[in-house]
């Protein structure tokens, strides 16, 4: 049976449910032009629903000269005709939702192509109402507070125009000209713009670069409380016109600026977690999790009940280091990074796959870990299958590499020929195509793909605990074992995760509230007994497991 839209905009669906980043670009190409498109999701949604996924977030698809790979739209109100019409984003939203599948777009306010007629008008005409549209300097001094993003490829945050006889602020590249926010049609726009779209059935956003839209001269022109005042704006517009919708943030910052986006359940429903995410790789660097707990009793009780962390291990950028202290970058670099030309930007430019050595166990862990925490999991396509990446492509383009259907030509991505394709296919040889690839791996029970979705089932099968917002870490002293407990009505689901190399072997007391009968959920190479009121459990090498046991006051009446 279909699900009903009131099934999908339920309140809190998202906190059940699983995520799943894709690049249209990059995952299906159903027309054999090399160029992946929105056709080529929809032929696609069986496998996602199969995967487990309950939401997909689809990178920009606007119309874009692709600069910054549709971070740069230039028409805010069309689909990228490389990626088909608005009927194939009509069928593509209709076919998600028939399979219980939420769609959620990508939010791009802070910034436009400079290709945009906006801009081009702005920067020709000093009498255009569009002027004041961008942020203009006759010295591009001013704002000098606030951060480069890529200092890498750019050195000022001004750009000088000889068509304007001014400078313009970017946050970002150069081709990125930044919306001036102290300007109100800017904010209705942009308002309209998430109306656009969200009446033609999607499911809510990913909010780019959410901090940067205000600049406040002698700040650091980030989180200025006009920015929380804009989402909020946008936050209750959905609610009022669009219930049930929900919004994801973009926010690379500290904990405190992080978390301020949540805003007592008035602005964002989800945060993406940039300060825990380094740390789940660096547990397995020095087999020390207790940074994780450290990370999550900072950030979990600054979350309101309705609201919830989006974590995840990779994305479609860099894997960001911003967040980490410096002693922490070396490790992550000694340990993860040993690859020439792998550094970019403030953080490596690597999939999940190799920088975890191709090792299953490792890819597993992790993926387990995200998927036990409270809040919401976000994978990144591709990396159920454990595909790799192309260093040889610039900036971050070798991590958005097409999809890895099979091992036939272009991987199964495309029927067209190799040279023209949008982006060539993986070559080096333990992560290309004849090694991973989705038809084999569905083949092979015991591959990567299956114990992905294994993973996904088993959480949704356990919606109420899972779902719970509660979270309890364990204390293990120096075990390279991490433990925590997911408390709800009836259950506490155990998580223990071995970040070591070698077996661990843990001693977890049971409290008094819990019948001392385990049932496991879960569990890759461990063993565990119960001696009296301590639950004893032996784990392999980067193993974990998930153990229910029902509380007492929920026990049935023999
Ligand atoms: C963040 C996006 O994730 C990234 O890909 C993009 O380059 C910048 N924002 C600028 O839009
Ligand atoms: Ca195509």
């Amino acid at each position: 049976m279909s699900p009903t839209e009131s099934d999908l905009r339920a309140p809190d669906w998202f906190r059940t449910v699983v995520f799943y980043e894709l690049p249209v670009r990059s995952f299906y190409d159903s027309n054999g032009d090399g160029i992946g498109d929105l056709a080529g999701v929809t032929e696609k949604l069986d496998y996602l629903r199969d995967l487990g996924v309950g939401a997909i977030w689809l990178l920009p698809f606007y119309v874009s000269p692709w600069k910054d790979d549709g971070y740069d739209i230039s028409d805010h109100y069309r689909v990228d005709p490389r990626f088909g019409t608005m009927d194939d984003l009509a069928a593509l939203v209709e076919g998600a939702h028939a399979r219980g599948i939420r769609v959620l777009g990508d939010l791009v306010t802070n910034h436009i192509s400079d290709q945009h007629p906006w801009f081009q008008e702005a920067r020709k005409d000093r009498s255009s109402p569009y002027r004041s549209w961008f942020l203009w300097s006759d010295t591009g001094k001013e704002f000098s507070r606030a951060r480069l993003m890529f200092p890498d490829y750019e050195h000022s945050n001004w750009t000088w125009d000889d068509a304007a006889g001014q400078y313009y602020f970017h946050r970002f590249f150069a081709w990125q000209p930044d919306l001036n926010y102290d300007t109100p049609a800017v904010h209705a726009e942009m308002l309209n713009f998430a109306r656009f779209w969200l009446a033609r059935g999607l499911d809510g956003f990913r909010c780019d670069a959410v901090p940067y839209l205000y600049k406040r001269e002698g700040t650091k022109c980030q989180s200025l409380p006009e920015v929380h005042q804009f989402f909020q704006t946008l936050r209750a517009m959905m609610d009022a016109e669009f219930p049930g919708t929900a919004l994801v943030a973009e926010a690379n910052q500290s904990v405190p600026e992080t978390v301020a986006y949540f805003d007592q359940g008035k602005e964002f429903q989800m945060v993406l977690h940039f300060p825990a995410m380094p740390n789940f790789f660096l547990s397995i660097g020095d087999q020390n999790p207790k940074r994780v707990l450290d990370v999550l009793r900072a950030t979990l009780p600054g979350v309101p009940g309705d609201c919830g962390w989006a974590y995840f291990l990779r994305n479609h950028d860099e894997l960001s280091l911003e967040q980490v202290s410096d002693e922490e970058r070396a490790l992550f670099f000694r340990e993860f990074d040993s690859t020439p030309g792998a550094r970019i930007h403030n953080g490596i430019r690597r999939r999940l796959a190799p920088l975890l050595k191709g090792d299953d166990s490792s890819i597993v862990l992790l993926t387990a870990l995200i998927l036990g925490l409270p809040g919401s999991p976000y994978l990144y396509y591709g990396d159920e299958i454990g595909m790799g990446d192309r260093l040889d492509l610039t900036d971050r383009d070798g991590v958005r590499t097409p999809m890895q259907w099979s091992s036939g030509p272009n991987g199964g991505f495309s029927t067209a020929p190799p040279e023209e394709l949008t982006r060539p296919i993986v070559t080096d040889a333990p992560f290309a195509p004849a090694a991973r690839n989705v038809a084999d791996e569905d083949r092979q029970p015991g591959s990567l793909l299956w114990r992905v979705r294994t993973l996904l089932r088993i959480r949704a099968s356990h919606a109420a605990v899972f779902g719970s917002e509660r979270f309890e870490g364990i204390e293990l002293g120096d075990s390279p074992v991490l433990g925590f407990w997911r408390p709800s009505a009836e259950y506490r689901l155990l998580g223990l995760y071995n970040f070591a190399p070698e077996p661990a072997t843990v001693t977890v007391p049971l409290p008094p509230t819990v019948w001392a009968s385990p049932v496991e959920l879960l569990r890759t190479g461990s063993s565990s007994t119960v001696v009296g009121h301590d639950y004893m459990a032996r784990l392999d090498r980067r193993g974990f497991s998930w153990t229910l046991f029902l509380t007492r006051r929920a026990r049935p009446v023999p």
